[in-house]
Order: structure tokens, then sequence, then C-alpha cells
């Protein structure tokens, strides 16, 4: 049997995609090694999303390509492919620079690697057209060994791409336009994963609350409406999606957030910035206080939400006080958790030509201080959470013997002590603890069970 290894960069879209290839691959013979030495097959899934991602990319490829040479030396080859937004958004170019690369597939094309990997035996290929049909009709369904394999929590994907053209973003560029995957199509994947065992399902996409697939009905759901019929799948205890944006809260979404238990207490919902002139500058389409709103009457319809949110510093322009603008944001909103970042020029995006570029030694500073304020911020909502008594939904087990490690509502990681519960259960724990990373708590109640 040949053996396939998949390395995966940036967001969750790549995680599954990246789960996809290996299920395609399975059903050619490929069997997933988390070894790279032992590959005769290395897939790089990767993220063009900063300039930093996109140039580990080179970097792994340097890597990649002694380990080719070394392997050949002993006479077993080794195919190398570049997938996810990079190979979309550099294509040819990568052939140049990394001449030890076989195969280049964009992120709407790996239902093609069968072929592709056919013709690299004579070629070298490279394949990031967007074409017409659906790549997720040409998938192979996941063994449920391989489900059960992943975990008791599962990405799926509903909608791709992004028509909302944020000024310093490359992904209507690399993932194109939005598409939304119609309802059956999610419940018949979200119906094999529970089969599998699968508790958690976080529903996934570049904009996932634009989402307006086609209902059995012919008629357009929204995010919420698809939410309420998920819920009622049988073994499904917990729900989530991501990644959001502000614009696309509507009100049935936010219903959802007060009407369905299985809707965790929790949303990433990035505002990036809380001055409205550099917001307008992203074209956000929403100044700072209508997010501060916006939040407020999430929290009306879920009083328990814990928020999380992506801030990029240092966009072209910004001075100190927009910036002690987004520290104003922060500390009224409050976050649980959090991703930032310093401004990177993406090629092909209108912010890269902006010639007001922010010196990164600025960039530096304005990123540390407010990486403090919300690290504060994570310390203190994690220490809020002692004493509470919380749902825990256990996915493998601890650092110790003994002990099982899981996630809370809030996505915190929690270890508990216990030899009476398995995987997939949702057991209900009183904190007692919180370190700079986990949660440490003891079961006050055995809760729901998975299913044997
Ligand atoms: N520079 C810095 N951060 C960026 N992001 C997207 N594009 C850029 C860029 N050019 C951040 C945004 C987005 C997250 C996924 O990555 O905060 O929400
Ligand atoms: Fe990029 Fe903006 Fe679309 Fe998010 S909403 S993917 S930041 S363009």
């Amino acid at each position: 049997m040949k053996k396939v290894f998949v390395k995966s960069y940036g967001c969750q879209m790549n995680v599954y995609d990246a789960e996809r290839m290996a299920d395609m691959l399975a059903s050619e013979g490929y069997s997933e090694t988390g070894a790279m030495e032992e590959a005769d097959l290395v897939i790089l899934n990767t993220c063009h999303i900063r300039e930093k991602a996109a140039e580990k990319v080179y970097s792994e490829l340097g890597r990649v390509r002694e380990l080719k040479k070394e392997r050949q030396g002993q006479g077993q080859e080794t195919k190398i492919v570049v997938a996810g937004c990079v190979a979309q958004a550099e294509g040819k170019e990568i052939l140049r620079r990394a001449p030890a690369v076989d195969v280049v597939v964009g992120p709407q094309n790996y239902h093609n690697l069968p072929q592709l990997l056919a013709k690299a035996r004579t070629e070298r290929v490279v394949d990031t057209e967007f074409p017409i049909e659906d790549k997720f009709d040409h998938l192979p369904r996941p063994s449920k060994a391989a489900i059960r394999n992943r975990g008791v929590s599962a990405f799926l994907t509903i909608q791709e791409g992004c028509d909302k053209f944020c000024t310093f973003c490359v992904v209507p560029y690399t993932r194109g336009a939005e598409v939304s995957r119609p309802v059956s199509k999610i419940l018949d994947e979200a119906l094999r994963l529970a089969d599998a065992g699968v508790r958690e399902l976080t529903l996934i996409g570049q904009n996932v609350n634009a989402y307006h697939g086609e209902g059995p009905d012919g008629s357009v759901w929204s995010l919420g409406r698809l939410l309420h019929r998920l819920a009622e799948i049988p073994g499904i205890a917990r729900l989530r999606y991501t990644t959001s944006h502000p614009r696309d809260m509507d009100d049935e979404l936010i219903a959802a957030h007060r009407d369905l238990p299985a809707l965790m207490p929790y949303l990433h919902l990035p505002v990036q910035s809380g001055s409205d002139r550099i917001l307008d500058a992203m074209n956000r389409k929403h100044t700072g206080d209508e997010y501060r709103r916006l939040i407020a009457r999430i929290r009306e319809a879920q009083p328990n939400l814990a928020l999380s949110s992506d801030f990029i510093v240092g966009f072209p322009g910004e001075t100190d006080a927009e910036f002690e603008d987004t520290m104003r944001l922060i500390a009224d909103v409050g976050f649980a958790s959090s991703f930032s970042f310093k401004y990177s020029p993406r090629p092909g995006t209108p912010a890269a030509e902006i010639e007001t570029q922010v010196p990164e030694a600025v960039k530096a500073e304005r990123l540390a201080r407010l990486q403090n304020l919300l690290e504060t911020q994570r310390q203190a909502f994690n220490h809020g959470t002692v004493g509470q008594t919380l749902d825990v939904l256990l996915e493998k087990p601890g650092r110790h013997p003994g002990q099982m490690a899981g996630k809370s509502p809030y996505l915190q990681a929690v270890q508990i002590e216990t030899d009476s519960h398995g995987i997939g259960d949702v057991v209900t724990v009183r904190i007692t603890r919180a370190g700079s990373n986990s949660l440490f708590g003891e079961v006050v109640r055995s809760g729901d069970q998975a299913a044997a």
C-alpha cells in the first residue's frame, strides 16, 4: 500500500479539505501516515492569507525536496503536491520556484487529484481553473473508521468563497465567489458523521453566516434555519459555526443563539479594527458602534455568549489614535479568545497599493500592546469559569492515566479525572482550577453518554 502525508496550514477549511483529499486517496490505495519520511506522496495544503504563511510553504518545500532526493537514493519515488490557496494564487510560479514539485492544485480542483497524479508520471501539472462542476459531487464518502479516527468533533463545509472584498484580503481571489452547498447534501454528510459517532459539528465556510443554500422544498435556507434542522439529528449534541461577518448576523441566526440549546454559546465574529475610518478603508461595511450594538443584541439573546475575534494592526495609514480606537473597542466588548495579526500586504489586493504603509516597528509595538490586553481578557474569562458547572464534551485521553480531555461550551480545553466516562460523552463538570491553557474540573453528573 502506498502512503500519503498531508500537512495543512491556515484555517479550518484547509483542515477539512485535507481530510477530503485523504478520503479521495484512500480509494486510490493510499493510507495516511504522520511521518513524511515514509510517504510516497507528500501534500502541502497551503495558506496564502499573510505573507509569512506563504513563505513557510517555500521553506517547507526546501525540506521536502531534500527528502525526495534521499528517498530517490534508496530507489523510492516521492511525488510532491502543493494544494490550497498558495497553489491557487501562484500556480505555475510554484513549479518555477520549487523544482521538486510535481502537482499544483487549487482548492476547487482537488477532486481531480487521481487524474493529476496519473498525468504527473510524465509531466509536471497545474490545475487551478475554477471548474463548473461541484467538487463535492466527486468526493468519495469517508469510511466510518476514518470518521471515528478523526474524533467526535467534526468540521462540515457548508459554504465556500467570499463576496465581501475586504481590501486587505486574498480570499475572494483564492477561494472565489461565495457558494452555498444545498441543504440535502449537508444533511447527508451530517447524518453520516453522526452515524459514525460524531457528537459536535462545526459548520465552516469563509463567510459561513452568509449561507443561503437551497432547501429540500426549493426555498432558500439561512444559517439559522439550517442549524435548527441539524440540531434534530440524533447523536449531535453540539453545533458551532465559523467564521462569520458582522453584516451577515441576521435575526434568525441571533434567535438561534437564544432558542437552540445545541448551539454553543460561543461566537467567532471578526471585527478587525475599532476605528471607523480604518473599517471604511478596509471595506468592512460596519462601524465600531454598529459592532458594539450587534454584540449587545446577541448577548441579549444568549447572555452566556463568549466572544472571539480577529484583529489587524497597522493597516495602511492607521494612526496612533485609530489604533487606540481598537484598544477601546476591545475594552468595551470583552473577548474570551482572539487572533491578531500585523497587516501583511497581499499582492493584488487594494490595500497593498496604499502608499502610507505603517513601519514594521510600529506594527510590532501595537500588536504587543493589543495582544497583552486580549491575553488579560482571555485569562480573566478562564478564571471567571472557576466554580461554575459546565458541560464538557470528552474528546481524548488526558495528559495522565485516569484523565480525559474535552471542551467546554466556550471551547476551553478541560481536563478531568475519570475512569467511568469515554470519548464522546458529555459530562457535567465543576471547574476547580484554571491553568494558563486549560481548565481542570471534577465530574458532578454523567450527563449524555455517547452511543455505544
Ligand atoms: N494581513 C493581516 N491579517 C490578515 N487577515 C486577512 N488578511 C490579512 C492581511 N492581509 C486576517 C484577518 C482575517 C483572518 C483570517 O486573517 O483578521 O479575519
Ligand atoms: Fe476576507 Fe473579508 Fe471575506 Fe473575511 S469577509 S474572507 S476578511 S474578504
